[in-house]
Formats: C-alpha cells, sequence, structure tokens
C-alpha cells in the first residue's frame, strides 16, 4: 500500500524505464547470437613436454598461466610452415606437425618467430622415422661419469666416441611454448577434419572465420634453475605453515637383491666378496611419461632378470664361496641418480654391501641390437693403468669369453684397449674405487639404438612383434626371436656370475629360460595387464598394470610402476613360496622358522584358481628389495651440486588440450564494444534514475505507517 502510489503506469518515467530495460535485453540478445556458439572438444590422450630443472638449466615446455591459444594449422611437410611463420593472416597458430618433421632443425625454425607460434602438438609418426631420432645429448651423461678434463681428458665429453650419434639434445632445450604428444591416431583424425572443414581455404587466400583453434594448458611453476626452486621451497618450508612447493627432485627406487641372503641389519664383514651384476631401470623421452626404452632400458632388465632366475637354481648357488648381488638403477638417464645414491650409501655405510666388499662387477648396457652374435665387453682404461686392477679386469674377461664359449649364438669380444666405458653405472663406482668391471653391450663403438630415449624404442624398435590371429594369452608365451636372443645372453651372464663367484661343478646346467624372457618382454612392452604379472603383484598394486606397455620414467611420486613390478617379477623369479597365512605373512616375526633379517616377504595375489573366479594368494619370500634412489645432493642440500644428480621436476596445476570454433577478431571486438557500450549506457542510466529516484518513485510517507 505504501508504494503503490508511485508506480502508476501512466507515469511516464515508468514507461522509460521500460523501454530501457527492454533495450538491454534486446542487446544482451543479439550478442548471445552474434557470436558463434563455443564447442570444447577436450582431447584425452596427449602427453606434454613439461619443465624439468638442474643446477644451472631450466628445460622443457610450458604455457602461460591461462593456456595458449592459436589458430590449428597442419604442417604435413616442410613448406606448409611458410603459411604458420610468414604469410597466414591470422597469428598466433598452434601448429599440428607431423611426427616425422619434429626435429631438431624445424624447431629451431619455429624457436626463432616469437609471436606467430602458441603451441604445438606433434602426432606419432607411422611409421616411425626411419633415418632414427634421439632426442637425447651425443654425449649422455657428460661430466657426472668418471672422465672429465683432470682424468682421462682424452676420453672426456665423448671426444673418442660420441656414444648417441644421433642425438640432437632436443629433450634438453628450453621452449617457451607448449608442445604436446598426440597418442592417438584416431584424435588426431578428428583435429585434422576440424581443420580441414574451417581452416581451408581455396589458393591461399585467407580462410573464413569461424576457425578451428586449439588451446593448450602447460603452465609451470618453477623457473630458471633447480638453486632457486629448491631454495625458494626451503624458505617457505622454514616460515610457512603450508608451503608452496614448486619443484620435486627426481626420485625412486633401486631394485634389488642376493643370490645368499644376507643380514640387513649388519654390515658385511670386510672379507666377504660379492659379484655384483648391474643394470638400470629407467629411460625418457621428449614428452612426459612416454618413456617405452626398450632397447635402452627394458631389454636390459630383462635379461639381468632372466640370468638371476638361472643362477638361482644352480644346485650350490648357496654354497658359493662369494655372494651375487643383482642390482637395478633407477634414474641413470638423469645424471646417474640410482648408481650414485647407492655408492654414496655404501660409503657412507648405509648400504650392508660395502665398496670394499665389490669383487667384481658386470653391467648390462643395450643388448638387444647385436650384430652377427657380437657381445662387447667394454672396459675403462684408466683404472687399467694400475698392474693390479689390469690383471683383475684381464682375468674377469677371460672368465666371461670362458662363460660365452659354452653358447655358440653369443660371441663375446673386445674393443680396441684405449677405448673408454660406454654411459654406465660402473663409472660412478670407478669415481669412488677402483674396482674390475665390465659393460656388456651389442654395440663396440656408437650405440646400435637409433631411438636412444625417443618415443620410437618401443617394441617394435628390437624387433618383438606376434602373429596377429593370437590372444593376449598367447601372445605372453609365445617365444619371439628377440626373447631366445636375450636369453643366449642371460645364460652367459648367469654362467659368468656363477665362475665369478666361484662355481665350478655346474656352470653348463645353467641356462636362461626363453619363456621367462619372452613373458617378461610382453609385459612389459605390449601388455603390463596380464595374468602373469597379476599373480605375482601384490594386490594393493594390481592398478599398477595397465593396458599397454609400461613407461620407464623416474618420475616424483614413487616407487614408479616399473620400479614394483620388477621388484616383484625379481621375487617370483628368485624367490620361494612359503606355507604362511596372511597375517604371518605381513609380520613373520614370531615365525620361528621365518627371518625379517635376512629376507622379505610378500603376500601377493597368486593365479586364477581353477573355476577362474577367485585367485589362490600365497607368501614369497625373497631377497628383493628396493633402495633410495634419491641424488645424494639433495640429501647434502647441495643444489648446485656438479658432482651429483640436481634434477627436478616442476609442479603444475593443469595439464590439459582442447579445440574448439573461434569467431574474428574484429567480431570479438565488436562484440566487446558493444558490451561495455550497454554497460556504460546502463550505468549512466541507473545513476539517473538513482539521482531521480525521489521524482520517479513518489513515495507518499505517512508519518505512523514506520511503526509496525
Ligand atoms: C644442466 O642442463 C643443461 C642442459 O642440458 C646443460 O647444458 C648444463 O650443463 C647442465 N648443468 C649441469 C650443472 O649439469
Ligand atoms: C580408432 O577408430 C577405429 C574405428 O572407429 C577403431 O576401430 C580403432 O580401434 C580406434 N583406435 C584407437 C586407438 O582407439
Ligand atoms: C574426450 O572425452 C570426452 C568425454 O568423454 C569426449 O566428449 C570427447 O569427444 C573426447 N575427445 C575426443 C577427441 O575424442
Ligand atoms: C584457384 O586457382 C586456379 C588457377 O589459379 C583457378 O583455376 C581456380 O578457379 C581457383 N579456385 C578458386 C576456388 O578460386
Ligand atoms: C642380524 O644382525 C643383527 C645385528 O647385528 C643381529 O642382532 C641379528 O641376530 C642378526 N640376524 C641374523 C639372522 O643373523
Ligand atoms: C693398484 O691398486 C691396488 C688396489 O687395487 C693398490 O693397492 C695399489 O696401491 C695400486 N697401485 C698403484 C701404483 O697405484
Ligand atoms: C684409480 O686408478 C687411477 C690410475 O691408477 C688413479 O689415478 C685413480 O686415482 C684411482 N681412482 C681411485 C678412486 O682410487
Ligand atoms: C664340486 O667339485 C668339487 C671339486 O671340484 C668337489 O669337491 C665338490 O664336492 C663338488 N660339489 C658338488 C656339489 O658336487
Ligand atoms: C586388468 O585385466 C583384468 C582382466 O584380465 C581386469 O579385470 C582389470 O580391470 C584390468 N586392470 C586394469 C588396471 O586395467
Ligand atoms: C601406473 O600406475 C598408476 C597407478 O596405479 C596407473 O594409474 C597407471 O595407469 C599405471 N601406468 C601404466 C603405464 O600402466
Ligand atoms: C611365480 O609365478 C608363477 C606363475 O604365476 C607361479 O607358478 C610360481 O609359483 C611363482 N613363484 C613364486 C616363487 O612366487
Ligand atoms: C572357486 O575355487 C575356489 C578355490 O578353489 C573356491 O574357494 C571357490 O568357492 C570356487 N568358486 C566357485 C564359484 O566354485
Amino acid at each position: 500500500m505504501a508504494t503503490a502510489g508511485g508506480g502508476s503506469a501512466s507515469d511516464p518515467a515508468s514507461w522509460s524505464l521500460r523501454f530501457l530495460s527492454f533495450c538491454v535485453l534486446l542487446a544482451g540478445l543479439c550478442r548471445g547470437n552474434s557470436v558463434e556458439r563455443k564447442i570444447y572438444i577436450s582431447l584425452n590422450k596427449t602427453a606434454p613436454c613439461v619443465r624439468l630443472l638442474n643446477a644451472t638449466h631450466q628445460i622443457g615446455c610450458q604455457s602461460s598461466v591461462s593456456g595458449d591459444t592459436g589458430i590449428l594449422h597442419v604442417v604435413e611437410k616442410e613448406e606448409d610452415l611458410q603459411w604458420v611463420l610468414t604469410d597466414g593472416p591470422n597469428p598466433p597458430y598452434v601448429v599440428l606437425l607431423e611426427g616425422a618433421l619434429f626435429t631438431r632443425s624445424l624447431m629451431e625454425k619455429l624457436k626463432g618467430t616469437a609471436g606467430r607460434i602458441a603451441g604445438l602438438a606433434v602426432s606419432l609418426a607411422k611409421p616411425r622415422p626411419t633415418p632414427g631420432s634421439s632426442p637425447s645429448m651425443k654425449c649422455p651423461n657428460d661430466g657426472f661419469g668418471i672422465y672429465s678434463n683432470s682424468y682421462g681428458p682424452e676420453f672426456a665429453h665423448c671426444r673418442e666416441i660420441p656414444w648417441n650419434n644421433l642425438g640432437d639434445s632436443l629433450a634438453y632445450e628450453d621452449f617457451s611454448f607448449p608442445i604436446f604428444l598426440l597418442e592417438d591416431e584416431n584424435e588426431t583424425r578428428v583435429i585434422k577434419q576440424c581443420y580441414r572443414d574451417h581452416n581451408l581455404s581455396p589458393n591461399g587466400s585467407a580462410p573464413a572465420f569461424p576457425l578451428c583453434a586449439m588451446q593448450l594448458f602447460s603452465h609451470m611453476h618453477a623457473v630458471v634453475s633447480t638453486v632457486t626452486c629448491m631454495r625458494r621451497s626451503s624458505i617457505q618450508s622454514t616460515f610457512s605453515i603450508n608451503p608452496e612447493i614448486v619443484c620435486d627432485p627426481l626420485s625412486d627406487y633401486n631394485v634389488w637383491s642376493m643370490l645368499k641372503p644376507i643380514n640387513m641389519s649388519a654390515a658385511l664383514e670386510p672379507d666377504d666378496r660379492v659379484v655384483v651384476a648391474a643394470t638400470r631401470l629407467d629411460s625418457r623421452s621428449f614428452f612426459w611419461n612416454v618413456a617405452p626404452g626398450a632397447e635402452s632400458a627394458a631389454a636390459s632388465f630383462v635379461t639381468q632378470l632372466a640370468a638371476a632366475e638361472a643362477l638361482q637354481k644352480a644346485p650350490d648357488a648357496l654354497t658359493l664361496p662369494r655372494n651375487v648381488m643383482f642390482v637395478f638403477f633407477q634414474g641413470e638417464t638423469f645424471d646417474y641418480i640410482g648408481s650414485s645414491r647407492m655408492v654414496y650409501d655404501m660409503e657412507k655405510g648405509k648400504f650392508p654391501v660395502q665398496l670394499e666388499n665389490i669383487d667384481s662387477f658386470v653391467e648390462l648396457g643395450q643388448v638387444a641390437l647385436r650384430n652377427s652374435l657380437e657381445l662387447w665387453m667394454h672396459t675403462d682404461p684408466m683404472s687399467q693403468k694400475n698392474e693390479s686392477v689390469h690383471n683383475q679386469v684381464e682375468a674377469l674377461l677371460s672368465t666371461l669369453e670362458k662363460s660365452g664359449a659354452g653358447v655358440p649364438a653369443v660371441v663375446l669380444r673386445r674393443p680396441a684397449q684405449s677405448q673408454p666405458l660406454p654411459p654406465s653405472s660402473l663409472q660412478r663406482f670407478l669415481r669412488a674405487r677402483n674396482i674390475s668391471g665390465v659393460v656388456l653391450a651389442d654395440h663396440a663403438t656408437i650405440f646400435h639404438n637409433r631411438y636412444y630415449q625417443s618415443i620410437y624404442d618401443t617394441a617394435e624398435n628390437i624387433h618383438v612383434s606376434y602373429p596377429e590371429w593370437q590372444s593376449p594369452e598367447e601372445d605372453l608365451n609365445f617365444v619371439t626371436d628377440t626373447a631366445k636372443a636375450l636369453a643366449d645372453v642371460a645364460t652367459v651372464l648367469g654362467r659368468a656370475l656363477y665362475r665369478l663367484a666361484g662355481g665350478t661343478n655346474f656352470s653348463d646346467t645353467i641356462q636362461a629360460d626363453p619363456q621367462t624372457v619372452t613373458r617378461l618382454l610382453y609385459g612389459f612392452l605390449v601388455r603390463a595387464n596380464n595374468s602373469w604379472f597379476q599373480s605375482f603383484l601384490r594386490q594393493d598394486l594390481r592398478s599398477y598394470l595397465g593396458d599397454g606397455p609400461l613407461q620407464h620414467y623416474i618420475a616424483v611420486s614413487s616407487p614408479t610402476n616399473t620400479t614394483y613390478v620388477v621388484q616383484y617379477a625379481l621375487a617370483n623369479l628368485t624367490g620361494q613360496v612359503v606355507d604362511l597365512p596372511r597375517e604371518q605373512c605381513q609380520d613373520p616375526s614370531k615365525v620361528p622358522s621365518e627371518n625379517k633379517d635376512l629376507y622379505e616377504y610378500a603376500w601377493v595375489q597368486g593365479p586364477l584358481s581353477a573355476n577362474e573366479t577367485s585367485r589362490l594368494p600365497r607368501c614369497v619370500r625373497s631377497t628383493a628389495r628396493l633402495a633410495r634412489a634419491l641424488s645424494p645432493a639433495f640429501e647434502l642440500r647441495q643444489w648446485g651440486s656438479t658432482e651429483y644428480s640436481t634434477w627436478t621436476e616442476s609442479r603444475w596445476k593443469d595439464i590439459r588440450a582442447r579445440i574448439f570454433l573461434v569467431a574474428s577478431r574484429e567480431l570479438e571486438f565488436v562484440t566487446l564494444t558493444v558490451g561495455f557500450g550497454v554497460l556504460a549506457f546502463s550505468l549512466i542510466v541507473t545513476y539517473c534514475i538513482n539521482a531521480k529516484a525521489d521524482v520517479l518513485f513518489l513515495a507518499p510517507r505517512e508519518p505512523g505507517a514506520v511503526s509496525y
């Protein structure tokens, strides 16, 4: 009642108000219609390039905080770049690059054109680039091995042999725009279709809007170097309850086991002798968590697993005069994280085996691409300047040659004496002590692997393939030629380790099982989620097996899939099933016959029962253990270390990619201007109405009306 008098329909001010709101409504409607509806299609199978940092540099890629957007342009041959770099009228562009063109020379062209490139999406090349492609360096881990300008300068910086001759260091460059890998062909097809439908113009004229655009999000929090980001994180965690960490050290676990169990709570006696068999677990590529590493890691650790199984089966394995230690180093790709940590722990007495216990050291380098049966034995010329070390190495080589004599498919060869060691974990041990060691590899000089640390170092690279008509379960047990060849190498390794450990009687009966090798290769390179891998893992780890191959990037949240799977594969191959119920398996301290100092116990899923509805879980006892692989630089807080690896990975909030249609700049500008105009107009009108409110909204106030 009180306000009714002011709102009469015949009032001219009220009319103008209605007209105004109608106008605003109309303007809003017009704006809503004029902009093309944006339909986002998110890309679900992509891998980003992320930022990594070492003591002095940052490498990798990133987008701006809100993601980088550009008009899509497909580059299938080098000439197509012309449009992106100079001709195209609508920069910036996001380039969809054919995988075969993803080379250093082309990337340098893109890098030099600030402003016109918003990002890059790279499709997988099929078939893979035939000349080879390696984004790693020509001299991997240079500066962190044994040779330097002051020690063996003639061998330093791979002067004599550029081991990874095809390496173009692309994965060690810093890019200011985001780069994504498109892992799925079907998604690539969807993107190309969007490009064809909207962005192609006849005869090189400017295409008409709306155009297909791509947006890439991969903003990285850390900048400059590990020194900078770790210092920042450390200050934050000192002064802030809720510290903002911007980078994390690359770290994981080494996997190791002993032929004869040792007491974990006590160091070995100084006169206990141990033969070390070593290899590496990890690899990398240009893209985050895409690291198939078939030749650079998987074939070697699979071979070593098979050798461990064969040696454990020797009847006198537990009575040999010397012990054998199998170790699988993590993070070797990033300046020897795993081996440098183990040497550090051995020196500090934090590991049951000490450096002086090491009798000899046999490392498996890349071994799957042997030409004409040859397996090369690489040794270090520097330490052999000492007569006694030289004699030990000679004895080691002749033991290997004797062990190889019984295996016609493997011919052990020595390279020229003056040649340095290839990049290897042994180099980290030699930095600490002149032990006698050898690195076995398929190459005499430069790598045979043409895809070192590339996304194409897959099963195909080591010629693992299966007949098409087989089921997954048949593939798992199908013995490939690669598996046979690697089993031969494993047999030689097993026999050599047996002899080095002082065994004599059964050397010729040690035989690696090609079936084991082929199942391991299938699991690591083709399909991790297979019946065997499921059967030897703990139940809580079963989600670690995906339907594809495992990726061997060390990462920061650990243990990673590979680490666990290798540990439990080793336990399956070298351990025993013990008859303990679940509770006792998980805590065997009360069982008189069992000992946690000597063994590791695991309650594993077991195989499917005969009726295939449930599993038959069991307790497996082995010596397969994990040991921390975090660079000592972080333990010592020496973030600028040149002695130890300093690699860290930046943190990020959001990584994703999507495509959508965009309207032209002009149209967006017009829309924006109209929007602003409407806003300004309505502000003014509101102000006027407000100022004249007493006139417009007449409210006859009766003095008594307020009192309810
Ligand atoms: C850090 O990485 C960059 C790029 O690979 C390299 O040039 C530099 O030498 C590295 N720094 C150290 C201390 O290793
Ligand atoms: C791609 O699409 C085809 C046909 O739709 C399908 O058969 C194929 O499995 C798809 N490939 C992948 C990798 O999803
Ligand atoms: C990705 O997944 C979303 C939701 O499942 C789907 O709408 C979209 O089409 C997918 N993207 C592609 C390129 O297939
Ligand atoms: C493209 O150019 C060719 C020759 O220059 C001409 O014959 C053709 O009609 C043009 N096509 C369009 C769509 O303009
Ligand atoms: C292992 O060493 C610890 C400490 O020296 C000792 O107490 C324990 O009895 C040893 N265990 C075995 C099985 O020898
Ligand atoms: C050679 O190495 C042995 C240990 O392996 C050491 O005892 C000896 O002193 C070294 N000789 C020289 C000349 O350095
Ligand atoms: C290994 O031997 C070489 C040559 O005899 C010597 O220069 C070097 O210092 C030794 N290294 C260690 C770690 O003792
Ligand atoms: C191995 O051979 C040695 C002599 O060469 C013999 O004394 C020993 O009993 C043999 N061991 C086995 C387990 O046969
Ligand atoms: C692995 O395969 C089994 C069937 O063989 C399936 O039930 C399970 O979901 C798969 N696991 C993953 C992680 O894909
Ligand atoms: C690794 O394990 C994680 C966590 O269970 C899982 O999500 C991922 O799919 C696994 N990766 C591969 C390559 O199998
Ligand atoms: C290893 O796995 C196989 C197949 O699942 C199984 O038969 C065997 O008992 C396992 N061995 C151990 C020691 O767990
Ligand atoms: C399947 O076999 C397991 C063990 O052999 C048994 O416990 C289970 O009851 C069986 N399930 C069915 C459905 O027969």
